[in-house]
């Protein structure tokens, strides 16, 4: 049981209706619930539905509550252990990242302490809505000031087309309030270095050598560490995320400014996390300029630093992490590196099967202790994953 109090907020979108079944959940898991709708809000679905379902009246006037008080707004802000706002319109989210406040959920929104009540919103509305870059560039400023935003999902929309848009389904929407209230700080006072992305070995100005890491494994590591209160330090080659909120951010291009990062702060940190796919050979020399074209090319490569064989050697109270991209032969691989490394867990992944390793939203991945044994994960989200990962961290951690 959950047992929470939990301010739903929402906005004119038809998916409002998936949010009365979300209140329902709630209610079952032992929360008080109060509702603020906003204006657009009520033609879609009456509030009756919300008041029924939650035994409270339903908010919505600034002005005239059910509760005669000109500070509605804040006593709505101080009162939640969770605010989520399902649906949030790309009205609500505009206001949201600009401070405007013009009905009660907007006004409550900008009376919330994040450090104390964390708020999610469940953006749901048309794909080129959603992919308008003031939307974007919205959702990513609120993103970087520790707005948790449910990704929308790709499906049918009410508009009759089809893309990404679709409010995350209410059953996803209370596992992720569960995960983000049971962030209970189990990681405060920990520091975590984790790498992310390629990194990029410059042939000539214009060309380099790279590999297809997107960054995703390795920021979702660095987001599930830092939602659970850890300090965060994220070394990442070039990718085109935004970095999670509340981390300390740290971009690199080559293997070689990676190696002098990672080292410099591997002194002050408890567990590193080493997720990047690191170049392992360079070319020899950097053309100054473009190389011209030729009937062939030789390129002479000399080794790259092993980052993590580096930690390995000179590791003290550091817990040492490193994924393994594997195509075959999973765990001998692995074995080898776990041992070459000094590693104390190793994450396979076999990167040739579908749904894991590179670019995808998801990974399949076994763990690989050193105190023996494996444990095979199915497909899941990264972020997901990421969150077993620290788990099982702090397991081991404990003895
Ligand atoms: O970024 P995504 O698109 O989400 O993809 C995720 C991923 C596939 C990149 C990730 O899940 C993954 O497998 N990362 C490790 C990729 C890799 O370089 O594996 P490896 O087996 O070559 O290296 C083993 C370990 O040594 C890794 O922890 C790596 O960071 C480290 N290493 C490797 C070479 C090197 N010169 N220095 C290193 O520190």
């Amino acid at each position: 049981m959950l047992d929470k109090k939990i301010v739903i907020g929402i906005t004119g979108g038809i998916a409002a209706y998936k949010s009365a079944e979300l209140v329902r959940l709630l209610v079952k898991e032992g929360c008080s619930v109060q509702a603020v709708m906003t204006t657009a809000a009520q033609s879609f679905v009456a509030p009756l539905t919300f008041s029924t379902l939650t035994g409270r009246p339903v908010y919505h006037n600034l002005f005239a509550g059910p509760i005669q008080s000109s500070t509605v707004h804040i006593d709505l802000a101080r009162w939640p252990d969770l605010v989520v706002v399902a649906p949030a319109t790309a009205n609500l989210i505009g206001k949201a990242a600009h401070g405007l406040a013009d009905d009660l959920l907007s006004t409550a929104l900008l009376a919330i302490r994040l450090e104390s009540c964390p708020v999610i919103l469940a953006p749901a509305m048309n794909t080129a809505m959603l992919c308008n870059p003031a939307v974007q560039d919205n959702l990513a400023l609120l993103r970087r000031r520790g707005f948790i935003i449910a990704d929308p999902l790709a499906g049918d929309l009410a508009c009759g087309e089809a893309g990404e848009g679709r409010m995350v389904e209410p059953e996803q929407l209370l596992a992720l309030i569960k995960r983000t209230l049971a962030a209970t700080g189990d990681y405060k006072g920990e520091t975590v270095l984790v790498t992310a992305g390629p990194t990029r070995e410059a042939l000539d100005p214009v060309r380099f050598l790279s590999n297809h890491s997107s960054g995703r494994m390795g920021y979702a590591l660095a987001r599930a560490a830092r939602e659970r209160g850890a300090r965060v330090i994220l070394v990442s080659g070039p990718t085109s995320l935004e970095p999670p909120a509340g981390v300390e951010f740290y971009p690199v291009t080559t293997a070689r400014e990676m190696f002098r990062a990672v080292m410099g702060f591997f002194p002050i940190v408890d567990i590193v996390i080493k997720t990047a796919a690191v170049a392992d050979f360079r070319p020899e020399l950097i053309a100054e300029q473009k190389i011209k074209k030729g009937e062939e090319l030789q390129l002479k490569l000399v080794r790259n630093p092993d980052i993590l064989e580096e930690l390995g050697a000179h590791k003290d109270k550091q817990f040492l992490v490193g994924f393994a991209a594997e195509t075959a032969d999973l765990l001998t691989h692995a074995r080898v590196k776990m041992e070459r490394k000094n590693l104390d867990l190793i994450v396979v992944n076999d990167v040739t099967r579908e749904g894991a390793g590179f670019e995808t939203e998801t990974n399949i991945v076994q763990l690989l202790y050193r105190a023996g044994g494996v444990e095979e994960f199915p497909l899941m989200s990264k972020l997901e994953l990421s969150h077993r990962i620290l788990d099982r961290i702090r397991a081991c951690r404990k003895g």
